[in-house]
C-alpha cells in the first residue's frame, strides 16, 4: 500500500537538548499509529514537527506522494494534518469564533475583508455538529472549563476534514463523554481510509484504539509493534529499555491509619455541582474520591484547599481552623495538586528551581536569610526524586515536556514538607515508570503518618492505593469501599454511573 505520510531520519535539536535523533516513521491510510514513550522521549516534539509548529534539524517528509515541508501549523492544516495539541491549544484573550478560524477569517468569504458575522454564523453550526451548542461564538474561551476548550479544538480539527489528525495526550483529560465523542471521530477518519496518530500514556487505550504503535526512548526511535504483538509487558519494557518488574499499586490488603481526623468537611454545597457532601480525612490515610469528571469530584478538591468557597458547609483543619483560602491551607502545610497543572499550579515563564523552591522559603531560610546554594539543592533533590528529564534546575518550566511539567508541579508541594496533600489526579500524563515512583512516593508519605486525598478517574489507582474510596455522583457521596474489602473495578464503576 502507498505510505500516507513517511518521516525519513528526523533530527530536532532545542539548544543543548536532542529531543530527536534519526526518528523515521510511514503512515498508511486507514491506520490508526500509537506513539509511546516515557515522559520527555520527544513525542510531542515529533507530533509538533508534522504539525508545523517546530522546524526540524534535519530529516525530511514525505505527505501524499509529495516532500512536506509545513511553514506553520495553518500551512499543515491547509495542507491536510491537523493537530490536537497536549496543552490547551486555543488561546485565552480571544473569542470562541477567533479561535476556530484563526489565521483563516477571510477564508471561503468573497471579500479580503474578515466580515464577524459570517464566521460567528459559521462557528455556530460547527459547533452544533458537535453537540456543543451551549457555547457561544462570541464569548472568549477562557470562559469555557478545560474540557470545552478541548472539545472547540475538536470540532475545529474535524472541521478542517484532514488526511491525518495528531492527538497528543488530551484523552486522558477529558470527561467519559469527551473520550467517546473522539473515539468515534477515530472510528470515522479509519472508515474514510484516513488515518490517525494518537499520543497516550494509558496503555489499555493505546491497545484498545491503535492498528500499531511506535515506541521512543530518549529520543530514537526503539520499534513498531503490529496488533498481534501489542501486548503491555513488551510496550513497557521497549519503553524504558529493560524488564518492568510489575511492582506498581500497596502490596496489602488492610486499611491503616490512624484515629486522628485531620481535616473535615461538613455539608458543602456548591452551586448545582456539590448536594451536601461531608467526608472525614484521618493521619496516615490514603482516601481515594472517584466518579466521572461532572460528578463534582474536581470542585470539591478545590474546595477542600479553600480555592473555591462553597455557599454552604465548612471545612476544617485538625486544629479547628476553617479553611477559607489556599493561604490558610498553605499555613497548615497543605498540599494541592490541581488537574489542569500548567494553567493553574506553574510560573511557566520561571526556571525549575524558582517553581520548586516558591514555597519553601521556611525550610531553606537560615537566621533569616535565604541563600543560593540551599535553593539549588532543594531543587536538585526533589526533582531527583521524580526523576524529572531536564537540562538542569535553571532550564525553564515552559521547555520541559508535558509529564515533566507535571512532576515539577509534585516537587514543589514536597519541597515544603506538606503534611497534608490534595491530588487531583496525580499520574494523569505520566509514564508508567515514573507513575510507579509516585504511588511508592504514596507510601513513603503514609508511612510517615501524612494524609492523602487522591482524586482520580482511574479505577486501577483508586483501588490499588486507596485505604477508602469514596464515590461521588451528580454531587453527592454514592458510595464507600474499604481496603478490606478488596472491591472489584465493575462494583465501583457501578456507583458512578
Ligand atoms: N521548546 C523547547 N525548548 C527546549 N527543550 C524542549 C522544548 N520542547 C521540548 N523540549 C525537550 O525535548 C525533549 C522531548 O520533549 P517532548 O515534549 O517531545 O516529550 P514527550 O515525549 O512529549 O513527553 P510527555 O510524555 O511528557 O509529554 C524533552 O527533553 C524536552 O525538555
Ligand atoms: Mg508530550
Amino acid at each position: 500500500m502507498e505510505a500516507l505520510l513517511k518521516v525519513e531520519n528526523i533530527s530536532k535539536e532545542f539548544g543543548a537538548t536532542k529531543a530527536l535523533s534519526d526518528v523515521s516513521m510511514t503512515v498508511y491510510p486507514g491506520e490508526v499509529r500509537g506513539l509511546i514513550g516515557e515522559n520527555g522521549s520527544g513525542k510531542s516534539t515529533l507530533s509538533n514537527i508534522i504539525a508545523g509548529i517546530h522546524k526540524m534539524s534535519d530529516g525530511k517528509m514525505m505527505f501524499l506522494g509529495a516532500e512536506y515541508r509545513p511553514e506553520s501549523v495553518l500551512d499543515s492544516r491547509k495542507k491536510g494534518i491537523s493537530l490536537l495539541a497536549q496543552e490547551t491549544g486555543t488561546i485565552a484573550g480571544m473569542t470562541v469564533y477567533e479561535n476556530m478560524f484563526l489565521g483563516e477569517e477571510t477564508a471561503g468569504g468573497k471579500s479580503r475583508f474578515v466580515n464577524a458575522r459570517r464566521l460567528k454564523k459559521a462557528t455556530k453550526e460547527i459547533l452544533a455538529e458537535n453537540g456543543l451548542a451551549h457555547i457561544q461564538p462570541e464569548d472568549n474561551v477562557e470562559r469555557y472549563s478545560f474540557e470545552d476548550r478541548k472539545m472547540i479544538e475538536v470540532a475545529r480539527a474535524v472541521w478542517h476534514d484532514p488526511q491525518i489528525l495528531i492527538i497528543d495526550e488530551t484523552t486522558t483529560a477529558l470527561s467519559h463523554h469527551g473520550r467517546q465523542k473522539i473515539y468515534e471521530i477515530i472510528r470515522q477518519m479509519k472508515k474514510n481510509q484516513k488515518s490517525v496518530i494518537f499520543i497516550s500514556h494509558d496503555l489499555d487505550e493505546i491497545m484498545n484504539v491503535c492498528d500499531s504503535v511506535t515506541v521512543l526512548r530518549d529520543g530514537n526511535y526503539i520499534d513498531t509493534l503490529p496488533h498481534d504483538r501489542m501486548n503491555k509487558d513488551t510496550i513497557r519494557s521497549l519503553m524504558i529499555g529493560r524488564e518492568f518488574d510489575g511492582r506498581y499499586y500497596r502490596p496489602d490488603w488492610v486499611c491503616t491509619h490512624g484515629e486522628q481526623v485531620v481535616l473535615k468537611a461538613e455539608h458543602i454545597v456548591y452551586r448545582n455541582i456539590l448536594k451536601d457532601v461531608s467526608l472525614e480525612l484521618h493521619e496516615g490515610e490514603i482516601l481515594g474520591i472517584g466518579g466521572l469528571t461532572d460528578s463534582g469530584m474536581h470542585e470539591l478538591c478545590k474546595i477542600l484547599f479553600g480555592a473555591i468557597r462553597p455557599d454552604k458547609g465548612r471545612v476544617t483543619y485538625m486544629d479547628n481552623t476553617e479553611i477559607t483560602s489556599p493561604q490558610t491551607a498553605m499555613k497548615k502545610r497543605i498540599a494541592y495538586i490541581p488537574k489542569d497543572r500548567d494553567t493553574e499550579s506553574l510560573f511557566i515563564f520561571a526556571d525549575i528551581k524558582d517553581n520548586i523552591v516558591a514555597s519553601s522559603y521556611d525550610q531553606i531560610k537560615k537566621q533569616g536569610f535565604i541563600f543560593p546554594k540551599s535553593e539549588h539543592e532543594l531543587a536538585e533533590k526533589t526533582a531527583a526524586s521524580l526523576q524529572v528529564k531536564m537540562r538542569d534546575v535553571r532550564q525553564y518550566v515552559g521547555e520541559l515536556s508535558g509529564g515533566n511539567k507535571q512532576k515539577v508541579a509534585i516537587c514543589k508541594w514536597l519541597a515544603n514538607e506538606s503534611q497534608l496533600f490534595l491530588m487531583d489526579c496525580p499520574t494523569r500524563g505520566i509514564d508508567v515508570g515514573v507513575k510507579a515512583n509516585i504511588y511508592l512516593l504514596m507510601q513513603e508519605l503514609k508511612k510517615q503518618g501524612k494524609a492523602i486525598i487522591m482524586v482520580s478517574e482511574e479505577m486501577t489507582e483508586l483501588i490499588g492505593m486507596s485505604d477508602r474510596i469514596l464515590i461521588l455522583k451528580d454531587g453527592e457521596c454514592s458510595g464507600e469501599f474499604l481496603r478490606q474489602d478488596h472491591p472489584s473495578e465493575q462494583e465501583v464503576i457501578q456507583k458512578m454511573l
